[in-house]
């Protein structure tokens, strides 16, 4: 609701993610990338549809089980990293792992190493007001994953960052999918993470019009090249085949998350 006005964000959104799935998200703008992200991670609740995370229903879920699911196996990397100013970038990592009652000794070396692999080892007792931009979302990204999440969202994760220190964290993504079979999806208009991520979805106007992966045949609207810059006007293009779900008033948000 914006202004006692329904606004609609996003207009059905029906997705199926395998466990241990690399996706990118990609569209422009104000398409609700970050929006169908807190919804999958319920920090958002759809007003219509379901989300089924390891065959069960979190829409049946209270609020305090909803909040213990998101501690455990969602880790969020957000578009404004909302790191905890009166706090250290350890205290910070370390954080989800305490209110999961974690020992404070496991949890810090969890932290520490953590924050070592995005290479804020000498910055360990800063508070983010000392840190540089791209080092408060490298603690977030650490955070984020502090947990081991089955599933990581992550919203423009490398933003901010140069290209060598975005390897890097790219580099890690990729490790931990393979390591751990961390489900990931990643919104970002990098085109080179995103060609190198198997699984490509496209918004445009709160509707998925492009879900290509890699070496498949194409199985949704999107004519797009595989490899076209995330801003790409082939979003007008998909758009048209995808009417007859826009025109559902208020289409359900429907996605499936990979068990737990
Ligand atoms: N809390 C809110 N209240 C009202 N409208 C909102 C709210 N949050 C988002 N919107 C609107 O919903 C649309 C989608 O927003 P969203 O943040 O999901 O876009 P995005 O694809 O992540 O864009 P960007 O690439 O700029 O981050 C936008 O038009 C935005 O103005
Ligand atoms: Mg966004």
């Amino acid at each position: 609701m914006h202004g006692g006005r329904r606004l609609e964000v996003l207009r059905g959104i029906d997705l199926t993610i395998a466990q241990g799935e690399m996706l990118s998200i990609v569209g422009r703008s104000g398409a609700g990338k970050s929006t169908l992200l807190h919804i999958l991670g319920t920090i958002d609740l759809p007003s219509a549809g379901r989300i089924i995370f390891g065959g069960r229903d979190l829409s049946t879920m209270s609020p305090s089980q909803l909040a213990a699911f998101r501690n455990k196996s969602v880790g969020f990397i957000f578009q404004f990293h909302h790191l905890l100013p009166e706090f250290s970038a350890l205290e910070n990592v370390m954080m989800p792992a305490l209110i999961h009652r974690q020992s404070p000794r496991k949890a810090a070396e969890k932290a520490r190493e953590l924050l070592e692999v995005v290479g804020l080892q000498s910055r360990l007792d800063h508070r983010p007001g000392e840190l540089s931009g791209g080092e408060q979302q490298r603690v977030a990204l650490a955070r984020a994953l502090v947990l081991n999440p089955k599933l990581l969202l992550a919203d423009e994760p490398t933003g901010n960052l140069d290209s060598e220190t975005s390897r890097g964290i790219h580099d890690l993504f990729f490790r931990l999918n393979r390591e751990l079979g961390t489900t990931m999806l990643i919104v970002t208009h990098n085109p080179e993470l995103a060609r190198s991520l198997p699984r490509a979805l496209r918004m445009a106007d709160g509707l998925l019009v492009g879900d290509e992966t890699a070496g498949a045949e194409q199985n949704d609207a999107a004519d797009a090249p595989a490899d076209a810059p995330a801003d790409a006007p082939a979003d007008e293009a998909a758009k048209d085949d995808e009417t007859d779900k826009a025109e559902q008033p208020s289409a359900p948000a429907e996605a499936e998350v990979p068990a737990p």
